[in-house]
């Protein structure tokens, strides 16, 4: 593996590796077995705000024997109109790899092509594939697999997130509920190219949680969203609740990538019945990226 683009580009042998690489990442933090970074400058360019995503891979590509420089957009030639394919030609020569999030899916691809060095998507309007790794570790660890279980992604069902998730279900074979508004589903065309049997798609919420395992949610409006107050409006019956989480079966997960939004996609006091399990798949990330990091560096 020389890059982590998206999920659609993993397959199902890839991303058990990455996670059986994570448990053992996570197992060993105390007493690390290898550092396959030594020597090696990795740079972040991010466009978007983050916590989780530049603290997890700034501590990641330590641990690994790295060291890392963050480089902001607005601080770079690149927020001032400089070509991502200029910028990715002038890195590739300095750095070993680059950590990107941005707004077009197509510019970590340029990125990776000119830069020839190895590049790795920390969020896109497309896919957020080191979350999707880090949700599928906390399966993991809390139900033991996701084999036979029913997971439920709620909210907005054509973001980021849910594409990431319809492409680990398609690889990984679990069944995929996406509940949302009518016009917030993914595309038709978007479907037929996962052509995926066990991905179905609703607009009934409460359908959707009946007997699921693992209730997954996402903010509303994603960055680059913010204001569209008539999108957001759409949402109203899509909040992870109580009364939404009745109908799951007895042992269920609630998963929420974070930030979250009290009180619109998820309530407080889901959210805090549920912080146990959310905060270690926050935590997970780290486990999980230092899988992608290591495995670039085989
Ligand atoms: N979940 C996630 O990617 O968080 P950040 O936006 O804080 O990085
Ligand atoms: N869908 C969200 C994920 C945040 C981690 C967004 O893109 O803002």
């Amino acid at each position: 593996m020389n890059h982590l683009l998206s999920i659609e580009e993993l397959n199902a042998v890839s991303l058990n590796e990455l996670i059986d690489s994570a448990v053992k990442l996570k197992a060993e933090r105390s007493a690390p077995t290898s550092q396959p970074l030594a020597g090696q400058t990795w740079a972040m360019i991010f466009t978007k705000s983050s916590t989780r995503t530049r603290v997890s891979f700034e501590v990641g590509v330590r641990e690994l024997g790295g060291s890392i420089m963050f480089l902001s957009s607005n601080d770079i030639q690149l927020g001032r109109g400089e070509p991502i394919k200029d910028t990715a030609r002038v890195l590739g020569r300095m750095v070993h790899g680059c950590i990107i999030r941005t707004f077009a899916q197509q510019d970590v691809v340029d990125f990776s092509q000119f830069g020839k060095i190895p590049t790795i998507n920390a969020l896109t309007d497309e896919e957020h594939p080191c979350q999707i790794l880090a949700d599928l570790l906390t399966i993991k660890e809390k139900l033991g697999t996701w084999e036979g279980k029913k997971v439920v992604f709620i909210g907005d069902g054509d973001n980021n997130m849910s594409r990431s998730w319809i492409w680990a279900a398609k690889y990984l074979g679990f069944e995929l509920v996406i509940a949302a508004p009518k016009s917030c589903l993914p595309p038709e065309d978007f479907m037929a190219k996962v052509n995926a049997p066990n991905v179905t798609l609703t607009d009934d919420p409460v359908a959707a949680c009946k007997d699921a395992d693992i209730i997954n949610t996402d903010v509303w409006l994603s960055m680059g969203q913010e204001g569209q107050a008539e999108k957001e409006a759409l949402f109203g019956d899509y909040q992870v609740n109580e009364s939404l989480l009745s109908h799951a079966n007895e042992g269920h997960i609630v998963l929420h990538c974070l930030p979250a939004y009290r009180e619109k996609e998820i309530t407080e006091s889901v959210l805090e019945a549920h912080s146990d399990t959310i905060f270690q798949q926050a935590e997970n990330r780290l486990h999980a990226q230092k899988a992608v990091l290591a495995m670039i560096a085989q």
